[in-house]
């Protein structure tokens, strides 16, 4: 099937139609920036011109850069606070006219791995770890997700990890890749020592410059980047626009 995958981040919102069974996208992304402030309303308004561009009509998936229940937003960590409580879902498809499944993005992207990348096949536990504004995270059991872990939160040294370890995070502080390396490391080692996963999977932007930091890593866990690289959040939203919503309302 062909869907619209969108991917809603800290600082874009990018989009392609999606073969869903074949794991590619079939255009080149559109990509317009996320306005500042993030407010539901302000995106939506991004969200529709990516509609706009495609001339889209069909199904569309949405990742979103939240824990997301029955398509309702429920935190905001790089969003505008007022996202807490909106229904994304309701949002997405007045603004659109389309139908519109909504879910946490880097659940998006890890699934995207799990069936085409990385994670094809894997058995036992996989982790996803996706590293942007933000770190997100996607758990699987046996290659079945359990959505809405929110392990980018966790604290290291008195701070979410979040703060320290990602990608902007490395910008801010202008770290080299190696410096970055051992902050994430230590992130990775507190994930293992509560998991104890079968895999790491290293995604977001941050997945290209793999090379650069593996070397840093001690975790024992088999640990590889992203097949997909920055393409998986936008395949996996276009996963996520065959199904409805999960979770509790
Ligand atoms: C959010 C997560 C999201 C991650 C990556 C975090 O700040 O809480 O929901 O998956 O950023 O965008």
């Amino acid at each position: 099937m062909i869907t619209l995958g969108i991917d809603i981040g800290g600082s874009g919102i990018k989009g392609a139609p999606v073969d869903t069974d074949k794991g590619e996208m079939l255009k080149e992304r559109y990509r317009v920036l996320t306005p500042q402030p993030a407010t539901p309303k302000a995106i939506a308004g991004g969200v529709k011109e990516i509609v706009k561009h495609f001339g889209w009509k069909e199904r569309i998936g949405i990742g979103f850069p939240a824990a997301i229940r029955r398509g309702i937003a429920v935190t905001a960590a790089n969003v505008d606070p007022s996202w807490i409580g909106t229904d994304a879902k309701a949002l997405f498809e007045e603004a659109t006219h389309c139908k519109v499944n909504v879910v946490n993005d880097a659940d998006a992207a890890g699934m995207a791995e799990m069936r085409f990348g990385a994670g094809k096949g894997a058995v036992g536990v996989t982790l996803m770890i996706t590293v942007g504004t933000g770190i997100g995270t996607a758990l699987f059991q046996n290659g079945e997700l359990v959505p809405n872990t929110e392990l980018g939160h966790i604290e290291i040294r008195g701070k979410e990890a979040e703060r320290r370890a990602s990608d902007a995070a490395r910008q801010r502080k202008d770290l080299s890749w190696e410096a970055w390396g051992e902050r994430f490391d230590e992130y990775l080692l507190t994930l293992e020592k509560l998991l104890w996963p079968d895999l790491m999977i290293i995604g977001g932007g941050v997945s290209k410059y793999f090379d650069r930091f593996a070397s840093v890593l001690t975790v024992q866990t088999p640990i590889t980047p992203a097949k997909l690289l920055n393409e998986a959040g936008i395949i996996g939203a276009g996963v996520a626009g065959l199904h409805q919503p999960v979770g509790k309302a």
